[in-house]
């Protein structure tokens, strides 16, 4: 396993350390946001699961969706236990403005490039949590968080390079490149577009 910040994440936009520090001064409402994205990245991977290509699935690819969504249910287990343990409730509802904007670069009914997209959004998802789980372990003071952040952090490093390499294993792999260029880019303006808050996808003030 790689050190903390060893490895270069693709994102090009760097979130300050005060972005941490600031959604870590409501922890509930954090590890609330946080289960849920957990939930939704299990689902994801098992909605990729039978979205592999025609004909047939690539070797890996059913192998590697179920390791996902094993890997985000246990990461919900994690985090909801620490919530309820520390007196919060997990909220029925939930919505991720930043997830969902992402979602809408999605080329639906585009064939294969609306799969590339799939894959894409689900890999600067997965990075760019990543980031944000090695910022919370670094700012966090709670030992038991800390810890919790810090062992995330390779575990979502590990699910971007499994969805960008089943993106460049693709048939239509002359394309990804160009369009996660693209995507690298959009991601930008939109995590610079949230709002402040207590959430792992947050803004800054
Ligand atoms: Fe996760
Ligand atoms: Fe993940």
């Amino acid at each position: 396993m790689a050190a903390m910040n060893d490895e270069k994440l693709p994102l090009r936009y760097v979130t300050p350390i005060a972005w941490a520090n600031a959604a870590l001064t409501e922890p509930l409402a954090l590890l609330n946001d946080h289960a849920h994205l957990e939930k939704k990245a299990a689902t994801n991977a098992l909605e990729l699961l039978s979205r592999w290509p025609e004909p047939v699935p690539p070797e890996n690819w059913v192998q590697s969706m179920t390791a996902v969504a094993r890997d985000e249910v246990e990461h919900l287990a994690v985090v909801t236990r620490l919530l309820s343990r520390r007196g919060g409730k997990l909220t029925r509802s939930h919505h991720n403005a930043y997830a969902s904007a992402l979602h809408k670069l999605v080329r639906r009914g585009k064939g294969p490039d609306e799969l590339v997209d799939r894959l894409l959004i689900s890999a600067l998802i997965e990075a760019r949590s990543c980031e944000r789980f090695a910022l919370l372990g670094e700012a966090c003071d709670d030992r038991e968080l800390a810890k919790l952040y810090k062992g995330l952090w390779a575990s979502e490093a590990g699910h971007y390079r499994v969805f960008l390499g089943l993106a460049r294993d693709l048939p239509e792999a002359h394309r990804v490149d160009q369009r996660w260029d693209e995507m690298l880019d959009e991601e930008v303006k939109l995590i610079t577009a949230q709002p402040p808050g207590a959430k792992m996808h947050s803004g800054l003030h």
